[in-house]
């Protein structure tokens, strides 16, 4: 048996970070979030007042600055930036500041040196197509629209940052747009991804379809 790699890609709200965390508690694996760095370098710019459209000063803030991710934990130069990364500020600029095709090459980097262990699970939308091509598993995980925003609804809640459910579905609409149509590793499924809707699929469900093709891909490779 040899520890594998597994990409698991889709849309804003897909449950796939809820996923792709408990499937990699499950074996054993390493977890690490690539949407959590792109928000990292969004709250910087916002922090820094760095405009979303100026590729170069985000290439500079993040040659600067040292984001990391471990899973659960989301670290700029070394401190846990915690929830912050998820209001709904950020949700709105990252879509913008992911475009930039000099961002995206230092993300895709470091989410690759990151990768370097031996068992990953990671989550994104190109991690399939781009960042871990090599992937054994690939997992294109979607729901439909209405169940995304009740989820993201819910999150909220729980983070005690309500907004209004109109406007949750529309920022995932809005979303979902940006990541499909952008001209670098736009959001799309990988031709060797297996397709997964989980909008009927309970998460218990769900995590242990995960776990048996982990460990048919383990047993396989
Ligand atoms: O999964 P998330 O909502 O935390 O992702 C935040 C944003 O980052 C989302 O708008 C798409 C972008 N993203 C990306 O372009 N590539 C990735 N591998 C992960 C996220």
């Amino acid at each position: 048996m040899r520890k594998i790699k597994v990409a698991i890609d889709g849309p804003a709200g897909a449950g796939k970070s809820t996923a792709a965390k408990m499937l990699a508690e499950y074996v054993h694996y390493k977890y690490i979030d690539t949407g959590a760095m792109y928000r990292a370098l969004t709250l910087l710019a916002l922090e820094h007042n760095i405009d979303w459209n100026d590729e170069p000063a985000l290439v500079k803030l993040f040659d600067e600055h040292n984001i990391d991710q471990n899973g659960v934990t989301t670290l700029i130069d070394g401190i846990d930036i915690g929830i912050d990364i998820r209001t709904n500020r950020v949700s709105r600029a990252v879509s913008i500041v992911c475009r930039h095709s000099q961002v995206r090459e230092r993300m895709v980097k470091l989410q690759r040196e990151l990768a370097q262990v031996g068992g990953i699970v990671m989550d994104g939308r190109d991690i399939g197509t781009v960042v871990l091509l090599d992937a054994e598993l690939k997992i294109f995980l979607t729901a439909s629209l209405e169940k995304r925003a009740e989820r993201r609804m819910r999150d909220l809640i729980k983070m005690g940052k309500p907004i209004p459910f109109d406007e949750v579905l529309s920022n995932i609409e809005y979303r979902d747009k940006l990541d499909s149509t952008r001209k670098i590793a736009p959001l799309k499924q990988a031709d060797d991804a297996i397709v997964i809707d989980n909008s009927e699929l309970p998460i218990d469900e769900e995590i242990d379809i995960f776990v048996e093709l982990v460990r048919e891909k383990e047993h396989s490779n």
